[in-house]
């Protein structure tokens, strides 16, 4: 069965703890994740130097390294190099709490 939107965005929030899709825009802005990364839904993310961050939801591992799950996907957009020391993909800054809004996006585009 397709899943309808209010059901990928329930399964969104589940798997990132309470993650909020609808605060991620200006977050991803603020860290400058839309210089380095094109990403769906969001105007002017139209960097280059990571991959685009699209049907993230499908994927089996973040950026080759570990398994797809919400809990990881977080944790890398926190901190790249607990999982993957020499990768190009600074630390932002970014809180847990911003980062788990972020992923729930990423998860439903
Ligand atoms: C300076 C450029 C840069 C910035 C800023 C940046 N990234 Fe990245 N990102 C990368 C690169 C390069 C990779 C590939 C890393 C690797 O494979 O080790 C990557 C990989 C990723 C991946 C894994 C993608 C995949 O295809 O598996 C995610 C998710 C991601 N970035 C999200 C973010 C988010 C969210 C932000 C903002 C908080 C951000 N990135 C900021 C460069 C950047």
């Amino acid at each position: 069965m397709v899943k309808n939107w209010q059901q990928r965005l329930q399964a969104a929030r589940l798997l990132t703890q309470g993650g909020d899709p609808s605060r991620a825009p200006p977050i991803f802005r603020r860290y400058g994740c839309t210089g380095c990364h094109q990403i769906p839904g969001i105007a002017g993310a139209d960097g280059q130097v990571g991959g685009a961050l699209s049907g993230l939801q499908t994927r089996v591992y973040i950026a080759g390294v570990v398994n797809n799950t919400g809990d990881n996907l977080v944790h890398w957009i926190v901190s790249p190099q607990t999982f993957s020391p020499n990768s190009a993909m600074p630390k932002t800054g970014i809180s847990e709490a911003e980062a788990r809004d972020l992923a729930a996006y990423l998860y439903i585009h």
